[in-house]
């Protein structure tokens, strides 16, 4: 089993807001920020967990939302407290690494730490033909640090299994596979979080293939 499948929501949520930690907030004002620049008609959003920043899709008028999350409970929770508010929410329990979607096409994917825990060159890929033409994955990426473990260190007993699947991405050859996808980084920028840790953002736009006819 998966051992984000062993980790209550209730132990998630406190590990990701524990002081030592705040990263529940930054990721929701990250993926706020994304929903307001570009303001996405469909938009995807792999490893939604209990839906943390979707309050700011309410009365937007999406056409379609999908959250996608391998842990059931993470999913049934989001289901509870948004789909009433989001009528084209839609929710999946799948692995990335395996889910495909008949005729998908997303203006917007946002993938916040996410990569860490999948095959980031299938994944990807698979992502970006999931996207319109010009259309955009919002990346968070966690940097090594030296200063930094890659779990934080805090009480919640189940969250220290992520050790044994965390990997971190370099962003450097994150972009590089990017671009092999036919995704060119538009923006980036680097956070600083609590304890040394560091969080990357990238936005990547999906390059249109213009044909020249003689
Ligand atoms: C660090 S959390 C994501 C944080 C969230 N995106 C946010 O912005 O607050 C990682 C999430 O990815 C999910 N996950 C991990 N591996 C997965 C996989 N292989 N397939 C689908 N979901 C996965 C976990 O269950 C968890 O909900």
């Amino acid at each position: 089993m998966n051992p984000w499948q062993q980790i209550q929501s209730d132990e998630y949520e406190a590990h990701m807001s524990a002081p030592d930690v705040l990263q529940l907030q930054v990721l929701n004002e990250i993926f706020r920020k994304v929903i307001d620049q570009f303001n996405p008609d469909s938009i995807f959003i792999p490893g939604c967990t209990t839906g943390n920043g979707f309050e700011h899709l309410i009365d937007r008028q999406n056409k379609i939302i999908l959250g996608v999350d391998i842990n059931y409970k993470y999913l049934a929770e989001c289901h509870a407290w948004f789909a009433e508010d989001l009528p084209s929410l839609n929710l999946i329990c799948a692995d990335l690494n395996d889910l495909e979607i008949q005729h998908p096409y997303f203006d917007l994917i946002h993938t916040a730490l996410i990569f860490e825990y999948v095959d980031v060159q299938k994944v990807l890929s698979k992502l970006s033909n999931w996207l319109n033409p010009g259309g955009i994955i919002s990346v968070v990426l966690q940097l090594q640090t030296d200063s930094s473990d890659p779990v934080s260190e805090t009480p919640y007993e189940s969250i220290k299994k992520l050790s044994s699947i965390i990997k971190l991405v370099d962003e450097r050859e994150f972009v590089d596979l990017a671009e092999g996808s036919g995704l060119k980084e538009i923006y980036s920028s680097q956070i600083n979080l609590q304890k040394g840790k560091k969080f990357y953002v990238g936005y990547f736009k999906k390059m249109e293939i213009f044909r020249i006819v003689p």
